[in-house]
């Protein structure tokens, strides 16, 4: 059996030889040629067994209904939302996947189209994606929390040629319908899909339009059809094509420091090869057991291990419709767990942190049957202590703190339970580096700084399979996010360090990014929407402290000259507006009014300043500030709308940093 200690170091010393020998345990249609790792001559950016063949969609359905899988759950579907629960063997997945396969080809969808995927998690949306792969068309699911013009930047960067969408989604409390979202999306995109792909669903269903309300005259003749989903699956199936191992999968946006999302693209070859290995080396996972990952589909987890991954193995997952806590209770995650025999449950601290916040003491997880669950892992956001602390006492397995990130599209950290020689697990940290991950934390020089120093997480070139080799048709923009800074080196965005024993601590984001229950968001982009209302004059967005999400976003706003606005009614416009343009998962419900904000000498306003001034943490005014008196203006109007913190430290546990 392989350590984890000699497979670390093979795959630093000769990443093209162990990722060969990963490789060789998918069935190719053309084993990719060596060397299996190449740089592209103008970009010089790498790419993964370039000339080889493969299918990502045959690989996990054809695949295993030819080897003994055709009865196995491949897919347990269970929604408390709508009191759905259904299963799907292999064999079932595969014949629904090769027939609306073939209805996307009939409606013109083929090789290297787009396919823009807005659904929850259904069924329907997980064959969807299957069948897009199946045909060699590129994928792109966008989170169904997401706002129309958000919808419209992506319809316009990915330029579907289809769209799938589904009638309506179901919150706790409320249906959201969908389709309206999808055509207002469309009429504020410059690009239009030939046609949109409706499932209905029975709670919400939609009237299908013949031509768009939006559209007449001329620009009907440019207007998509309108086609249920379920007559697609009426056609007959269609195999899968071969495809060359750096064609598209999928493309995924992810929140920048600006207002345009990042199109991370996914290739089939290495992705696959990545996932397959991670399944047994990372999560300890072994075909024919059970994934439970509560996560949305629309976010890079939900494509790696609530579809992809678990089916490369020949694994069983578990599609879940609701949340973590209300639908009905915080028992929900064990029920599955139970149910189902979960053997690793994957999710957010933020979910586990609601959790324990409806249930302290556990009594909900003591009705169910968890004796089959090994391994908690988490992930999206760093896990404080406490929950950490908790979970483990609870369950009494394994929790894993793992860190990764969309561009990666699989752990970067972890503790990989697969190999006898991983070492335990501690809170606070994320573990070490994975296989084929060769970390590094640098000064702002770009130097490697020693053990217990906080620098800059970065990766040295070339990422392992399966890590975006570029963003969706823009090369320069990849160059400069991710590789400019330091050459020979992808920067993470990530702040952290190591410990003595070689144990990695992230500890958040370095840039504009903040992160919301595990979602990532751009303070950059809702300061572009809050500076959009006529009375803002300028503003900044702040991620501050917050128990169950880890981060909220509070807007600081200064009025223009002569604006008389009320602060509670200006603060309803500009909560709308996020709601409006954003989605309401920006989860943006605080904004302040104040007379000026910090900055340096230069003009820029000193967010980390005030992040620190307004979590109660110790700072030091910056030498570079302007004027130093606005810092004590900023706290009295936070204290006068109980926004400030008392106790500071919110972000990091000191005993994380005792190493
Ligand atoms: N479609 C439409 N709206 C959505 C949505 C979707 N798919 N997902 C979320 N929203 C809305 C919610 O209804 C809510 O709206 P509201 O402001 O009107 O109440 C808002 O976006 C915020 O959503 P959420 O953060 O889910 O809030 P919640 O109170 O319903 O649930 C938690 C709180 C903690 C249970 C939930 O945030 C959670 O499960 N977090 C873990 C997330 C996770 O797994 N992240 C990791 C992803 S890898
Ligand atoms: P996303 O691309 O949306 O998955 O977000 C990735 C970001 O989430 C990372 O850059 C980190 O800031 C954060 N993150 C993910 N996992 C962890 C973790 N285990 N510990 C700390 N931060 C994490």
């Amino acid at each position: 059996m392989p350590t984890y200690a000699a497979d670390y170091a093979a795959s630093l010393a000769d990443p093209a030889g162990f990722w060969s020998g990963q490789a060789a345990r998918l069935t190719w249609q053309r084993d990719p040629p060596r060397p299996v790792l190449s740089q592209d001559e103008d970009t010089g950016f790498y790419r993964w067994f370039r000339g080889g063949r493969l299918n990502t969609s045959w690989l996990c359905l054809d695949y295993h209904v030819a080897n003994g899988r055709a009865n196995q759950p491949a897919l347990h579907y269970d929604s408390p939302v709508t009191n759905v629960r259904r299963s799907y063997t292999y064999a079932e997945l595969l014949d629904l996947t090769a027939r609306l396969a073939g209805g996307l080809r009939a409606q013109g969808v083929g090789e290297g189209d787009r396919v823009l995927i807005y659904m929850p998690n259904m069924p329907e949306a997980v064959v969807a994606m299957l069948a897009c792969a199946r045909l060699g068309a590129v994928h792109s699911v966008v989170f169904g929390g997401f706002a129309p013009p958000e919808l419209a930047v992506r319809i316009d960067d990915a330029q579907p040629r289809a769209i799938i969408c589904a009638s309506a989604g179901m919150e706790v409390d409320r249906p959201i319908p969908y389709l309206p979202l999808v055509r207002e999306a469309l009429a504020l995109a410059t690009h239009q899909p030939a046609c949109v792909v409706v499932s209905q669903r029975d709670f919400c269903p939609a009237e299908l339009p013949e031509v768009p309300a939006t559209v007449a005259g001329e620009a009907a003749a440019t207007a998509p059809r309108f086609v249920d989903y379920h007559e697609l699956l009426q056609a007959a199936p269609v195999a899968a094509v071969p495809l060359d191992a750096t064609a598209p999968l999928y493309i995924l946006y992810t929140s920048g420091t600006t207002g345009r999302p990042k199109g991370v693209v996914r290739e089939h070859g290495g992705h696959a090869v990545a996932l397959r290995y991670s399944m047994g080396a990372v999560y300890g996972l072994k075909p024919g057991e059970t994934m439970f990952s509560g996560s949305d589909i629309g976010w890079a987890v939900g494509h790696s291990y609530i579809v992809y991954g678990p089916l490369l193995l020949g694994a069983t997952t578990v599609l879940f419709e609701g949340k973590p806590i209300r639908t009905p209770d915080a028992g929900t995650f064990w029920r599955l767990a139970a149910d189902y025999g979960v053997h690793v449950l994957f999710t957010a601290p933020t979910a586990i942190r609601a959790i324990r916040k409806e249930d302290p003491e556990g009594r909900l997880a003591r009705q169910y049957d968890l004796s089959r669950l090994r391994h908690l892992f988490l992930a999206g956001e760093r896990c404080d202590p406490a929950t950490y602390a908790w979970a483990g006492e609870l369950l009494g397995i394994p929790v894993v703190d793992h860190w990764w990130q969309t561009e990666s599209g699989w752990p970067m950290l972890a503790t990989c339970m697969g190999y006898p020689d991983a070492l335990p697990a501690r809170a606070g940290s994320a573990g070490h580096p994975v296989p084929g991950y060769q970390l590094e934390i640098l000064d702002e020089e770009g130097q490697p700084v020693p053990a217990g120093t906080t620098g800059l997480v970065a990766l040295r070139l070339p990422l392992p399979p399966g890590c975006l080799p570029t963003l969706w048709q823009d090369d320069a923009r990849f160059q400069q996010a991710y590789l400019d800074q330091f050459p020979g080196y992808y920067i993470s965005g990530d702040g952290g360090y190591r410990d003595a024993q070689g144990y990695c601590y992230i500890m958040g984001r370095v840039d504009d990014v903040i992160n919301i229950a595990g979602h990532r968001m751009s303070t950059g982009e809702l300061e572009e929407v809050l500076a959009a209302h006529p009375a803002v004059a300028e503003c900044a967005v702040l991620g501050l402290f917050d128990e169950l999400r880890g981060q909220v976003p509070v807007g600081l706003v200064v009025l223009k000259d002569g604006q008389t606005l009320p602060e509670a009614e200006l603060e309803q416009q500009l909560i709308q507006l996020v709601r409006s343009r954003v989605g309401a998962v920006a989860c943006f419900r605080q904004a302040a009014v104040v007379a000026r904000l910090p900055k340096t000498r230069s003009g820029k306003i000193l967010r980390k300043t005030l992040r620190q001034l307004a979590d109660g943490e110790e700072f030091t005014v910056p030498s570079t500030i302007d004027d130093p008196a606005i810092l004590d203006e900023i706290r009295a109007v936070l204290t006068r709308r109980g926004m400030l913190k008392e106790i500071g430290g919110s972000q990091l546990d000191p005993s994380c940093l005792s190493s």
